[in-house]
């Protein structure tokens, strides 16, 4: 196997551990969604702590193509001259959004209800990913779809301008699916609703309504109802994008299974909506501290303290899932260093990710010595009590960044390196990554010679 973009993470020395502060990069969901309803507002909107990964450049360069004026100011410091509901225009070339499959839905939404045919491509990871969930609710919308077979990229889309408004009830818990009706919604003629039977997370409301669009959210048996009134008009707005949670997991995980360790991570998001995984690491026993509580562009944000902590091995709640969807495969490695078993299920929205997040990660897991059982709907992991995993493994990522990162993450836990196969997905979502691991007193080995 070449090993030529290979990562191997491991400490020092035995008995290191990790210590600092350090600040990871934008939300990735909130920055698609500041570049996106920038692109639609009349003038010009300013966004700092923009995540300047390779999914939501591939937002960027596919709002370009439809004739916003995006520029880059300075580090994260972006510039978005937006036209307008409407007016996005004709591209002349085929939208390529390589992994990303948060700007390949909510992109189908804006163009569903502007008067354009675009072509949608992405990378073989994307192109396996299904499409149908939202194609449905545009298809009802007026937009027409032409997939490749199995309703997946590439694909063209023709959107119809103005669209015919709907109301939408989720089959499953999907925020790309929620937010891909409510921005084909703007540009409808009248009101447009999604009812979610299960909250996802409410980025684009929240960001909706800074924007100035009518939006109106309520309840009704359970169910949450969100509605935007169209055609709207958005105002151009100067947007502060707070830290990833989905980024933080992986220093959080290592800080809290390297004994020893005791780190700050500044700035992070912790919407409700999206704070499951350090609800969960409580229960199990973590040492997180929310220190300095505060609002970043309309977020909750605070300054976690994460000292290391043994961790006891617990049934999972699945009704906590879509508010840690992403972070499951950091949540596994915490779990093979828990005392016990840790049970989770009702995730099987998991083998439809970046890779079968659930399969993928079991070999991995396999593979470096932890005891795994993989379910249909989820995974059951028996934990070391603290020890460290056997390691020693060379494990694949199958272009799938959180996997890469999470698996980086266990060999600071392990006896023997674990080697990530390849990391560059990792650049999607988290570009410095192995900065700011080194930053926490980690080191990157050189990948084990072949043969
Ligand atoms: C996202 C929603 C989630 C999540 C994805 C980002 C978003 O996907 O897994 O990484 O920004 O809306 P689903 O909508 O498919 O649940």
């Amino acid at each position: 196997m070449p090993l030529d973009h290979a990562l191997t993470l491991a400490l020092p020395s035995r008995g290191a551990a990790l210590s600092g502060s350090v600040a990871v990069p934008g939300d990735k969901s909130i920055s698609h969604r500041a570049l996106m309803f920038a692109g639609l507002a009349v003038g010009e909107s300013r966004i700092s702590g923009l995540l300047e990964g390779e999914d939501v450049l591939a937002t960027a360069a596919a709002l370009r193509a439809l004739g916003c004026e995006v520029t880059r100011a300075g580090d994260g410091c972006w510039r978005v001259w937006g036209m307008g509901v409407g007016s996005l225009l004709q591209p002349q070339s085929a939208l390529d959004l390589g992994n990303s499959g948060t700007s390949a839905r909510l992109l189908m939404g804006l163009a569903a209800s502007h008067p354009l045919v675009a072509v949608m491509t992405g990378d073989a990871s994307l192109s396996r990913r299904p499409m149908e969930r939202v194609m449905a609710p545009l298809r009802a919308m007026g937009a027409a779809f032409l997939p490749s077979p199995g309703g997946r990229l590439p694909l063209v889309v023709r959107g119809l301008a103005p669209a015919v408004p709907v109301r939408w009830r989720l089959a499953l818990p999907s925020a790309q699916v929620k937010s891909a009706i409510l921005l084909a919604g703007l540009n409808a003629d009248g009101l447009t609703t999604v009812e979610e039977p299960v909250a996802t997370r409410d980025h684009t409301e929240r960001m909706l309504r800074q924007f100035g669009a009518g939006l109106d959210v309520g309840e009704a048996d359970g169910v949450r109802i969100v509605s935007v009134r169209g055609p709207a008009t958005l105002a151009p707005q100067t947007i502060d994008v707070p830290g990833d949670p989905s980024s933080a997991a992986f220093p959080a995980v290592a800080a809290t299974i390297v004994p020893g360790s005791r780190i700050t991570i500044t700035g992070v998001g912790l919407n409700p909506t999206r704070d499951g995984l350090y609800r969960v690491l409580e229960m199990m026993g973590a040492r997180i501290v929310r220190a300095n509580p505060r609002t970043v562009g309309g977020e909750p944000v605070a300054d976690l303290e994460v000292g290391a902590a043994p961790l006891r091995g617990i049934e999972v709640p699945p009704e906590i899932a879509p508010a840690m969807i992403d972070e499951y495969p950091a949540l596994f490695v915490a779990a093979a260093l828990a005392s016990g078993t840790t049970v989770m299920r009702g995730i099987g929205e998991l083998r439809v990710k970046e890779s079968d997040r659930i399969s993928t990660m079991a070999a991995g897991l396999g593979a470096a010595g932890v005891r795994v059982e993989e379910l249909e709907d989820g995974l059951v992991i028996e934990g070391t009590g603290g020890d460290p995993v056997p390691g020693g493994a060379v494990v694949a990522a199958r272009l799938d960044h959180r996997i890469a990162m999470s698996l980086a993450t266990l060999s600071l836990a392990a006896e023997r390196p674990i080697t990530i196969d390849d990391g560059r997905a990792i650049a999607t979502s988290f570009p410095g990554f192995r900065a700011l691991m080194e930053a926490l007193g980690c080191v990157t080995l050189p990948p084990p010679s072949e043969g």
